[in-house]
């Protein structure tokens, strides 16, 4: 860590300007705005810019289905995004738009710059072609039947049924989900990044020991498979910057969405008068820290860095990547009412209440993070209220009433005071190692301290004493002096009760150092309740109105069943289903959707390659009953031979389910 005061840039990765923002996003973004307030909170020059990603094909069908431009649909979300992040108290200093004019003027910059070093290469092409619409098709956008194992209706890329990834060439009767015709093939010429140019540069940043070592261990990974050149080209018709030279060539939108980090701070820069060169030349003393989740690492641990590289400015300090998050121990469902967007939270709670149950999860690492929402309701309603306000609540009533809001003009036990501010080095360590759950730990310890010393000296039993006022007042400028020092190491996580703090102590919660001196003979103000405890019938109504709000188009609306052909029941007898207990399950190593399963059905093992990975965790399967086709030929797939299948129910994503109930149930035992 540089001493002194550092000159720090914070980024979250950029939503997508096509969609609303929901609890996984503000994970992110509170991790990233908790920090932004610690290293502002320490004295710190430290900003935090960002923008929508406004760019690709999914948002240039999105306003064409909604029947208006793209920079008109953009426009919309970027302010409802905004308007969502100010009330989450997201401190940001500036939110832009990958379309603006700084960042296209950086994007033409970068790859005049990585052509001139000799990074780009040209090459043809053949891709899938809706004649219909005119428009070459991504892979996400062509529907066909896996050539691995025949399921209907797959991706281009990969399928959700056997988790095998393939070409979209490969994929058998294949059409356009945008027009529903069969594509063409049709060549085109594309530009690509050399990304092996960067190998040793990229390497030797990985090793700079900033890194993560999560981060680090899947950047060997890659680095042991090789690394590919990155196509940067995009046909028309596409939503994004056209790329110069050409007529009908668009950059990738995952080329200008990172540049869309400099493009923001550009105008940050031009508008504050800071010197952007200052941050972004190679030798920059400045830090620049980017946090992201883990799903979107390798665009900015190897394309990122290497655009950066090969066009000369610095490469970020650090990439932080954090979890999934769950909700209930599962993935986000809309079904369920889980999947629940920023806007239905805070129709109905506190945005500090979600700051703060994050904070107290979110760890350094990479693992996923659980909002279980009884736990959040009672970690809330325990910590926030019942300790930490509860604080000020006891002391301010006295101080209120009986001396006229004045605070004494000594502490009683200085030491102890001492003792709450000598923890500060301690709970900053753990902020800046991203470690906030170890610092709102250690911030609850203190709270409880803080309590305890109000219920040892009484002051509710001293005040029927007259001779006793003085040392009342004493111990409740105490008390209220140590919520000072809490609510100020809090602040970064809950900006709002750390507001209002501020109006009652009638001095501003802010800088740490500003604890050094303790408020005395001064006047605080009327105290107003600081935080209200969670009704957990909020939660629920938030759940309901969740559920309802993203409920899947009705019955209704649904297309007519296009059956398979009809068989007797003499055709279904012929499968041979059985239970059977999963002994093992793991996932697969480059396979997105695959687990592998051990199934014991009564003296004999099977092993079956399952695509439910977006519904379970191995660890959930474990010991757990399923119903399996016994007798279904071996099939050999991609990552070894599959014997039999698993029965799965739902409408797929995180709503599959495969497990059936261990009523008595032995395994091997005939299911008809
Ligand atoms: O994955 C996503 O949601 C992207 N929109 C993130 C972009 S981050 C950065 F590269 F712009
Ligand atoms: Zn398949």
């Amino acid at each position: 860590m540089t001493e002194g005061k550092r000159r720090i840039l914070l980024t979250s990765a950029l939503p997508y300007a096509n969609g609303a923002i929901h609890l996984g996003h503000m994970l992110e973004y509170i991790q990233t705005d908790i920090w932004a307030r610690f290293q502002r909170a320490q004295g710190h020059e430290c900003y935090f810019a960002w923008a929508d990603d406004a760019h690709g094909t999914p948002i240039m069908l999105s306003a064409q289905q909604q029947g208006v431009s793209p920079e008109a649909l953009i426009e919309r979300m970027n302010e409802e995004h905004q308007r969502d992040f100010r009330d989450f108290g997201l401190s940001y200093d500036h939110y832009s738009s990958t379309h603006g004019a700084a960042n296209r003027e950086l994007v033409e910059t970068i790859f005049e710059r990585l052509q001139a070093g000799g990074y780009v290469e040209q090459r043809t092409i053949s891709q899938y072609y809706d004649e219909q619409e005119g428009m070459f098709l991504p892979d996400r956008f062509i529907r066909g039947t896996c050539p691995r194992c025949g399921t209907a209706d797959q991706y281009g890329d990969s399928c959700e049924a056997c988790g095998g990834t393939y070409a979209p060439t490969d994929l058998h009767e294949p059409r356009s989900a945008v027009s529903g015709t069969t594509p063409v093939l049709r060549e085109s010429e594309h530009f690509f990044v050399r990304l092996g140019a960067f190998e040793e540069r990229l390497q030797a940043w990985m090793n700079s020991g900033t890194m993560q070592p999560e981060v680090v261990n899947k950047m060997r990974e890659w680095f042991t498979e090789g690394l590919r050149d990155w196509d940067i080209t995009r046909d028309a018709p596409y939503f994004g910057f056209r790329i110069p030279g050409t007529e009908d060539k668009y950059f990738y939108v995952w080329v200008d969405a990172p540049i869309g980090y400099l493009g923001s701070f550009r105008e940050f820069c031009d508008a504050e008068g800071l010197n952007f060169d200052d941050w972004w030349r190679p030798d920059s003393e400045t830090e620049v820290y980017h946090f992201i989740g883990k799903d979107i690492m390798y665009f900015h641990t190897l394309f990122w860095p290497a655009m950066l590289m090969g066009a000369g400015f610095r490469t970020p300090t650090a990439v932080y990547a954090h979890g999934f998050l769950t909700v209930d121990g599962t993935k986000m469902s809309k079904s369920r009412g889980t999947f629940i967007m920023a806007r239905t939270y805070l129709d109905h709670l506190e945005p500090d209440c979600l700051r703060y149950y994050f904070g107290a999860k979110l760890g350094p690492g990479t693992g996923d993070i659980d909002l279980n929402l009884d736990d959040f309701v009672a970690r809330v309603n325990s910590d926030l209220v019942g300790k930490l306000v509860n604080i000020a609540a006891r002391c301010a009533g006295f101080i209120q009433r009986q001396f006229d809001n004045r605070v004494s003009d000594r502490l009683p036990d200085p030491e102890l005071y001492q003792r709450f501010l000598d923890a500060r080095p301690d709970i900053a360590a753990d902020y800046e190692g991203r470690n906030y759950q170890a610092a709102v730990r250690k911030i609850m310890q203190l709270a409880d301290e803080a309590n305890r010393y109000i219920d040892e000296h009484k002051p509710w039993q001293l005040i029927k004493q007259a001779d006793q006022a003085a040392r009342v007042q004493a111990i409740c400028t105490q008390g209220i002096n140590l919520f000072r020092v809490l609510v100020t190491l809090l602040a970064p996580t809950i900006p709002f009760t750390a507001a209002r703090a501020g109006a009652f102590l009638g001095h501003e919660v802010g800088p740490w150092s500003a604890l050094d001196t303790p408020l005395l003979d001064t006047a605080v103000r009327p105290f107003e309740p600081l935080m209200t405890r969670i009704d957990p019938r909020k939660v629920e109504a938030m759940i309901e109105n969740s559920r309802q709000s993203l409920k899947p188009a009705g019955e209704t609306d649904q297309p007519a069943l296009e059956l398979a052909e009809e068989i007797g029941i003499e055709d279904f007898m012929k499968v041979d289903l059985r239970i059977a207990r999963i002994t093992a399950a793991e996932t697969v190593a480059g396979a997105d959707k695959l687990l592998r399963l051990t199934l014991d059905i009564g003296g004999e093992t099977r092993t079956v390659f399952a695509g439910i990975k977006s519904a379970y965790q191995p660890d959930d399967l474990q010991g757990r009953l399923t119903v399996m086709v016994a007798n279904l030929a071996p099939r050999k797939m991609r990552f070894g031979v599959s014997e039999g299948m698993v029965l799965a129910a739902g409408p797929g994503g995180e709503d599959l389910f495969i497990l059936s109930p261990d009523d008595g149930a032995k395994p091997g035992q005939r299911v008809t």
